[in-house]
């Protein structure tokens, strides 16, 4: 196997590939080291190697290797020697931080005494606490040396996800940033917008996530809600003044370089025009695409980053057959070749808000310009993505023209928005959820009903996608979305309360049918920590507060009737004893 992936590297070397790679870095992003110590599959993640800090300066490294592979091994060096020179001149992950605790947490925040179970209460202290070990400052030596790092330096601490997650995402920190505001960590919470505002400013967006690795696709577009959630938090105008330009360039980048117009609409989408393996993922992606041609293995090398960049990476959702069917497998990936739903939810959402934030600073022309950009939107929502008949709205898929109608919680994401125009496509909504077969799952709503392998599918649920759907639901008026928003928030909560009394841990993901089981699937393990399933937990617990329930008296009355076991066991055993 490591023959092979090496020949196929080298073929990737000599042949060529279109296209800018995923950074310049000759180290990080392309270039002989990174291809021989992934192939080479020195470390279980190819995170791992990436994530590295240089030990000199990247041409000496380069010197060093090239002189090194070339005159010892003529340009095949074994691995044990490749370990040895990885040794010399790398140091291992997460070297680039300094410690840190937030100096605005403080342990009895109000939210806390609002929860009425007291299990969920001591509970949500303790997710509470856990922003201390999830956060980060990068030290000032990444701002000195950046040659020497992937971490892409940032000035404000801020909160990680967790596990092999060690830098800042992009679309789990609004999660975060919303447990951090319940938290009131106000300032922490302060920090990482103003960290993702000046990546805006460096790079035209937000990149993926805080590494040099991801500096060519982003990921969903949650700055403007992050901005708005801190606003409502502290009504501080003059923070919205300064965010403001900069909202408007992302929002500008998504308008250039992610939408497509069907017929009269304009509609955004995913897309990343980057060929090259993504270093972090390097020999999965030279396995997926090793018996391609060049185009096909540009084509879909680009497929895969751009389903990196919807952050449902990966998943069935993206699948388009050679027939133009919602079919296939990972190698048949096309995100750029769907109009998501979610996707153009969040960016109307977008549009509103911006429009909002320009009337609270009375600039009332440019919020007329995002209010007609909200109803050109809405217009082109209910015109490509709507279904009357079944009620929702679907992927639109660019090679066929049609939508794609399997079931993906997603299809409700202009509920979560409220970016529909009549009250009855939202009641309608709630049917099609009822009537889609997802409900019937004790521990959440799955990502979608195809168990593929993958970890944004069946059996996973994930954090934000369950917060965006009940959340969603809890703005609908009838009482029915209402009561369902409050019986997916139990499921929820009862889910990640389960695993933690298990684990003492809070995951990424986690499965529909486990009782507090973590999900599985994909490219990793499954990770811990975790900085969007606090955020959402802390929400949930703060929204519903008042009714949640550990549903802790079935797990004591069995804890009951295991001991009345035992001792009556005992009794019987020391019976015996005693005869004996
Ligand atoms: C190149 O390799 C040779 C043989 O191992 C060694 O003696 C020499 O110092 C190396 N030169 C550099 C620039 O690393
Ligand atoms: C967006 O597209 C424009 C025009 O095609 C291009 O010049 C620009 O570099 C792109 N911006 C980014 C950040 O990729």
């Amino acid at each position: 196997m490591q023959r092979v992936l090496w020949c196929f590297s080298a073929a990737f070397l000599l042949v060529g590939v279109n296209g800018l790679p995923p950074c310049d870095s000759e180290i990080y992003c392309n270039g002989n080291i990174l291809s021989a110590v992934q192939t080479s599959r020195l470390f279980d993640d190819d995170k791992y190697f990436v994530d590295m800090k240089l030990k000199a300066p990247p041409d000496v490294v380069l010197l060093a290797y090239r002189n090194f592979s070339k005159e010892m091994f003529y340009g095949r060096v074994p691995p044990t020697k490749l370990q040895e020179f990885v040794n010399l001149y790398f140091d291992k992950p997460g070297t680039e931080f300094e410690p840190w605790t937030p100096p605005d947490w403080h342990d009895k925040p109000k939210f806390l005494g609002r929860i009425a179970d007291q299990n969920l209460r001591l509970w949500a202290e303790e997710i509470h606490n856990l922003w201390k070990s999830l956060g980060r400052k990068i030290s000032t030596d990444v701002n000195d040396h950046p040659e020497l790092y992937s971490q892409i330096y940032i000035p404000y601490p801020f909160v990680v996800p967790g596990g092999r997650f060690r830098e800042i995402y992009y679309w789990d920190s609004y999660w975060i940033i919303n447990g951090l505001l319940l938290s009131e960590m106000t300032d922490t919470a302060y920090g990482m917008i103003q960290n993702l505002l000046g990546l805006v400013n460096r790079y035209g967006f937000v990149p993926n996530g805080g590494r040099i690795y991801y500096e060519r696709r982003s990921q969903p577009p949650f700055l403007t809600l992050m901005v708005d959630s801190y606003y409502q938090a502290t009504k501080d105008k003059n923070f919205l003044r300064k965010a403001l330009p900069v909202l408007e360039q992302e929002y500008n980048f998504w308008m250039q370089n992610r939408s497509v117009a069907v017929s009269e609409h304009i509609l955004n989408r995913y897309h990343v025009e980057i060929s090259m393996p993504r270093p972090e993922s390097y020999t999965d992606d030279l396995e997926l695409t090793e018996e391609l041609s060049n185009d096909e293995k540009n084509q879909l090398l680009m497929e895969l980053k751009a389903g990196a960049e919807s952050g449902w990476d990966f998943s069935s959702r993206w699948y388009i057959d050679g027939d133009g069917n919602n079919i296939g497998t990972l190698s048949e990936t096309r995100t750029s070749q769907f109009l998501p739903s979610d996707l153009n939810a969040l960016m109307c959402l977008n549009e509103k808000t911006l429009a909002s934030f320009h009337m609270i600073l009375d600039d009332f022309e440019s919020a007329a310009r995002f209010n007609l950009a909200v109803d050109r939107r809405l217009a082109a929502i209910e015109s490509v993505l709507w279904d009357a008949e079944r009620g929702a709205w679907f992927d639109y898929n660019l090679m066929t023209h049609s939508k794609h109608f399997e079931f993906y919680p997603s299809n409700l994401a202009p509920v979560w928005a409220e970016c529909y125009s009549k009250p009855a496509m939202g009641e309608k909504a709630v049917q099609y959820l009822k009537a889609s077969g997802a409900l019937q799952f004790p521990n959440g709503v799955p990502t979608s009903l195809r168990q593929s392998g993958q970890q944004w599918d069946y059996p996973n649920a994930w954090p934000p996608l369950q917060h965006m759907l009940i959340s969603g639901l809890s703005k609908i008026q009838s009482a029915e979305a209402q009561e369902l928003a409050f019986d997916l928030a139990q499921r929820w909560i009862r889910t990640n309360w389960l695993a933690y009394v298990k684990y003492e841990a809070m995951f990424e993901k986690y499965d529909v049918n486990g009782d507090g089981k973590p999900g599985g699937g994909g490219e990793y393990e499954v990770q811990l920590g975790f900085g969007w399933t606090n955020g959402v937990a802390l929400q949930l617990l703060d929204q519903y507060g008042s009714s949640l329930t550990s549903g802790s008296h079935q797990v004591s009355s069995s804890l009951l009737l295991f001991l009345v076991l035992v001792a009556l066991l005992m009794l019987q055993c020391s019976q015996h004893y005693d005869r004996v």
